[in-house]
């Protein structure tokens, strides 16, 4: 007898099990069938689905994520949307190159918090056992006492198996961080989160290609994840790490990027200041980037941060003419580090 509790996801070349209630993107990463995924939200369209059979129960979406053409062919956000009965789908193909790992829960302690710059803190919290994911990933922490979560990128890499490190800014009347993190979050606090989460992931299948990392505020966690990450793999790896911040009291992790400079031959780590006339470059990280390079045609660039930084880099990337393949990206947004393809 079926489980009316219980409805089927069929894929065509898969099938997974999802309660009621449950959102099919969860559900099929809880099961191991990948397919793109970003934001988690409902703001960035990455993880669209065809519902080809069955009824879902689907919130309506922005235009600007599923087009009114998208949805009358039954395109709906798989991240918002949940089965009312069996259904069968069509999702994207992954093209991240990746080997994924399994969603799951994950429980941890907070063993650091450390105020590395003005209103930023330095969070490490060490795991009840090893977790999986690729570098450049996040976790979805849950907030004590309410039903929300938020979404953090991991800044170390996977190889630190037990542990985790966040970057997280404080957040004018943010329900996360000026009304928790910033305010009773303390050592040897229990965490729950989920993940790992989001395609914007380290590549393993470019070796040899020299990175150029553009990051803005606390869009350097997972840059930093994937820079070490990759020198792991090859310590001469070529990496450019350009950082914007606004002024010099938001910087940080400077000599953390200058040790590793100093380790790594073919590292270069480039702080940039947008608004103080400081004794280092005072510029955006894509002019800097376009003053040190006359072609980017044989490197890889990942960028992260505010949309309009991630915008601008991405255009100066193409303007040095790096292959929009070669270009990977993730927004953040000030209230929950929203994030888009
Ligand atoms: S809209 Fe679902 S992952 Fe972004």
């Amino acid at each position: 007898m079926t489980d009316p509790t219980t409805f089927r996801i069929d894929t065509g070349a898969d099938s997974a099990t999802c309660g009621a209630g449950q959102r099919i993107l969860d559900a099929l990463l809880r099961q191991g069938m990948w397919i793109p995924n970003s934001c988690n939200q409902g703001t960035c369209g990455t993880c669209k689905v065809r519902v080809i059979d069955g009824m879902v129960d689907a919130p309506p979406a922005p235009d600007t994520v599923l087009s009114e053409a998208e949805r009358q062919q039954g395109y709906v956000l798989s991240c918002q949307s949940t089965p009312l009965t069996d259904v069968a789908v069509e999702t994207q193909a992954d093209e991240s190159g990746a080997h994924h790992h399994v969603l799951r829960d994950v429980a941890g302690t907070v063993s650091s918090i450390t105020t590395v710059a003005d209103d930023t803190v330095s969070v490490t919290v060490s795991l009840d056992e090893p977790f999986e994911f690729i570098a450049g990933q996040y976790v979805e922490l849950s907030i004590p006492g309410t039903d929300q979560t938020r979404p953090y990128s991991m800044a170390n890499p996977p190889s630190e198996a037990d542990t985790l490190e966040f970057h997280i800014r404080r957040q004018p009347d943010g329900l996360a961080t000026d009304r928790w993190i910033f305010d009773t979050l303390a050592v040897g606090a229990s965490l729950s989160m989920t993940g790992p989460w989001g395609d914007f992931c380290h590549r393993q299948d470019e070796p040899g290609v020299g990175l150029i990392l553009l990051a803005g505020g606390t869009g350097l966690a997972p840059l930093k994840a994937i820079a070490r990450a990759a020198l792991e793999i090859d310590p001469d790896r070529e990496v450019h790490l350009y950082h914007g911040v606004r002024t010099e009291a938001e910087l940080y992790d400077v000599d953390f990027w200058r040790s590793l400079s100093a380790e790594h031959p073919n590292v270069r780590y480039t702080p940039c200041l947008s608004r103080q006339e400081w004794c280092g470059r005072t510029c955006y990280v894509g002019d800097a980037m376009m003053d040190d390079f006359d072609s980017c045609r044989d490197h890889a660039a990942y960028l992260c941060g505010p949309p309009a930084m991630v915008e601008a880099g991405v255009r100066a990337l193409k303007r040095r003419r790096m292959a929009p393949r070669r270009i990977k990206r993730e927004k953040y947004t000030p209230a929950a580090t929203l994030v888009a393809p």
